[in-house]
């Protein structure tokens, strides 16, 4: 699968995590507010993606993520960079139609391996069914690439990460451990087939997921990127008031992690999160540093009653349960 390989100056290696939490609240606090009643998701909540209705049935869902590279192929890199800018249209229960793309290049780097770049981000695009409208594009000495998304949904049908209600059950669609996995690459300490399976988690859309769980009772959902599993649970839990208890036992994390924890391959990024949200749990348990683990184009978590949860994983089956959502305890989230 590595026909083409980054060059050693662009390779994977970057720092593709996200500003620091708890920059980013301190300096979004202070942020004057907008009055508009047809914003109906704001930058306030912390929700995967703004909102806007435009018509009593139609409000534009739109997004934007973009990073250094988390794996050496130019062709993967462009496609896992497309998969995970759509994943927060889809986290919101839309259905992405347009994107436009963002590129830092070096200006002496090799055209054909941004070629390659743009191929894999524009057949993942392709595959869901989302057009490239235009991009733009600046010098910079370290490659950072991702997309714009604009998604449609109906304005009384989205899906916020507020709505999780008590007794609920929490199902999650991919397995936990790209960021692990992709640092211990950056270390040269990872297996190849470890890279592989990981790799083929974040190409994959999350597409399927939120089409099976349109027909269910959905009160809470959203994606599991660069916060981590925790760092996503609490925006839900906070969100709807609730505590959210995950069962550690249940968590399914990518073949390789856990070996990739003991030998130390943690990213800035996860100690950033456990700086962030360590506040905000009960409970602890083994390997918990994987419950802090960045993701790019990780899988949906999703809340919803037991019955529809049951129902779902059979149509899901690479799916699995994560915990439930109980009355506001302790603090918003419970390990187990
Ligand atoms: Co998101
Ligand atoms: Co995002």
């Amino acid at each position: 699968m590595t026909a083409h390989k980054l060059t050693a100056k662009v390779r994977a290696g970057g720092c593709a995590s996200k500003l620091s939490p708890k920059i980013l609240d301190r300096v979004l606090s202070g942020m004057p507010r907008f009055s508009n009643e047809n914003v109906l998701v704001g930058f306030e909540t912390s929700d995967d993606a703004g909102i806007y209705r435009i018509s009593k049935d139609i409000a534009l869902v739109q997004t934007v993520d973009f990073f250094t590279p988390v794996v050496d192929d130019p062709y993967t890199f462009g496609a896992i960079a497309a998969a995970n800018a759509l994943s927060d249209v889809y986290a919101m229960g839309g259905k992405p139609i347009s994107a436009l793309s963002i590129l830092a290049w070096p200006a002496d780097e090799d055209a054909s391996i941004l070629e390659q770049i743009l191929r894999g981000g524009a057949e993942k695009l392709k595959e869901a069914d989302c057009v490239i409208l235009g991009g733009h594009s600046v010098n910079d000495p370290e490659v950072k690439f991702g997309y714009a998304v604009t998604g449609l949904v109906h304005p009384d049908k989205f899906k916020p990460n507020a709505g999780a209600r008590v007794d609920d059950v929490l199902v999650l669609t991919k397995k936990i451990g790209t960021g692990i996995i992709t640092t211990a690459l950056k270390q040269g300490i990872a297996k190849l087939e470890h890279i592989d399976a990981a790799i083929s988690s974040m190409l994959t859309l999350n597409r399927a997921a939120a089409e099976a769980m349109a027909e269910f009772d959905v009160h809470g959902l959203t994606d599991v990127t660069g916060f981590g599993l925790l760092g996503h649970a609490r925006e839900m839990a906070i969100a709807s008031g609730l505590t959210l208890e995950i069962n550690s036992a249940d968590v399914q994390f990518l073949e390789g992690a856990v070996d990739y924890v003991r030998a130390g391959a943690l990213s800035g990024g996860l100690r950033n999160n456990r700086d962030f949200v360590s506040s905000c749990v009960e409970g602890t348990c083994q390997f918990d540093d994987l419950l802090y683990d960045p993701q790019t184009s990780g899988g949906l978590l999703i809340s919803l009653p037991e019955t529809d949860a049951a129902r779902l994983l059979e149509k899901l089956p690479h799916a699995f349960r994560v915990g439930c959502v109980r009355e506001r305890g302790v603090k918003p989230l419970l390990v187990l």
